[in-house]
């Protein structure tokens, strides 16, 4: 094994210029494990991936019986494979009949860019909505729909005719027209520091896109896969998307993603041009027996029943003065701070202290949670302690 910073630091790309650098030998439910034998608290899920713990069992099981059958075999499409197969068949039956058609793809951005080009294909427009503070990933079809131009300003020129509104405003929704390809939404903003939408809202973004014929493309890419206590976060709203958007946690730990839409719309990728999107690796057949299996653990483990009191147990035991505020949605939370300074203070000390949080991308003055949903009430109240601990300790 290898665990030398300086090879981390020289030979493999850097992303920031402080990076945590936690070495990683194992990990195991909510726990990662150091080769020095230290154990620390996961409260981020990988980024929301782990929603059912690290390495479960089903899930590893799942991936061994299909090592021992094949790997990769032949590019998206053409071949029929039972893992794939069988994934399409139960997401399916967890959604809407209108959403019945899945592209699997190898990441989550990669979702987005299919969705969108479904969207342009299918409609024939070119215009497409996007909301303020949004992430839609970092290729440069997702990057141009993401509203944090600090993160794009340097990457252009980026895709024309994206429009960004102001997420849960109704007058903006008069920006959706009849020129409008689609809109894309997260349905609960994750790296805009957990923003809930008003159901009321979702409805009307909803009939507008009705009204005009612009399709909405709800990327669950991060609120998907049980995070806020529905499988998906649309359900809780009383509304679907004609583009569901699903990765990170979808794949158990394995990279993969999908955009799911009905088959009438999907349709158009075959024509006019044919291969109008294609992947070599998307819907790779191990990925796809692991998240078969997590979409099993999350039903049979009834891991959905739970999430809300979890969350609510959070919100309980993180009460601190400094604590201006919680956003929650299940079991994705937001700790806002006064500062920014304080968040990152905080982060460090408590990655010190053995438990992992993390900043978000465009709310610097908050912490994100969003741990295993398999975390117990035990597991809650001991990391919460050290939360609090860690927040008592930290300068303002
Ligand atoms: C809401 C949302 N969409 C898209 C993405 C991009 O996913 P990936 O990093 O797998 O490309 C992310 C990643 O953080 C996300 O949170």
């Amino acid at each position: 094994m290898n665990f030398s910073r300086d090879t981390f630091l020289n030979h493999l790309a850097q992303t920031t210029a402080s990076p945590l650098m936690l070495a990683v030998e194992r990990a195991e439910g909510i726990y990662l494990f150091t080769p020095d034998g230290r154990r620390y608290t996961d409260l981020i899920s990988g980024i929301g991936v782990s929603n059912i713990g690290h390495r479960h069992p089903h899930v590893l099981k799942a991936i061994r019986e299909q090592l021992d059958r094949h790997l990769h075999v032949m590019v998206y499409g053409e071949f029929i494979q039972s893992p794939s197969n069988l994934l399409a068949e139960k997401l399916v039956s967890l959604l809407p009949p209108s959403l019945n058609c899945c592209y699997f793809t190898n990441s989550g951005t990669e979702a987005n860019e299919g969705a969108l080009k479904v969207a342009k294909r299918y409609t024939g427009r070119r215009a497409i909505i996007s909301f303020k503070h949004s992430y839609h990933g970092s290729t440069h079809g997702s990057l141009s729909v993401t509203g944090n131009e600090v993160r794009k300003s340097a990457f252009r020129p980026l895709l024309p005719g994206v429009t960004f509104i102001e997420f849960n405003n109704p007058v903006d929704l008069d920006h959706i027209n009849t020129k409008t390809a689609c809109v894309i939404m997260e349905t609960i903003q994750g790296d805009a520091g957990v923003r809930i939408p008003d159901t009321r809202y979702l409805q009307m973004l909803r009939k507008r896109c009705n009204d005009t014929g612009a399709l909405l493309i709800l990327d669950e890419i991060q609120c998907g896969m049980g995070r806020t206590g529905t499988l998906f976060a649309f359900e809780k709203f009383g509304i679907k998307p004609d583009i569901l958007t699903v990765a990170k946690a979808f794949g158990g730990g394995l990279p993969l993603g999908a955009f799911i839409a009905d088959r009438e719309v999907m349709e158009c990728l075959s024509h006019d041009p044919m291969l109008g999107h294609i992947t070599t690796f998307g819907g790779n057949p191990v990925s796809c027996a692991a998240a078969l299996a997590t979409l099993e653990v999350i039903q049979d483990e009834k891991l959905l029943d739970h999430v809300e009191e979890k969350g609510k147990l959070f919100e309980q035991y993180l009460r601190h003065p400094r604590i201006k505020a919680i956003r929650r949605a299940g079991l994705m939370m937001a700790v806002d701070f006064e500062t920014a300074e304080e968040v990152q203070r905080m982060v460090k000390a408590a990655l010190d202290r053995g438990i992992i949080t993390f900043w978000f991308l465009s709310h610097p003055n908050s912490f994100r949670i969003s741990p295993p949903l398999t975390i117990t009430e035990q597991e809650i109240r001991e990391a919460c302690a050290g939360i609090v601990e860690v927040i008592e300790g930290i300068r303002k």
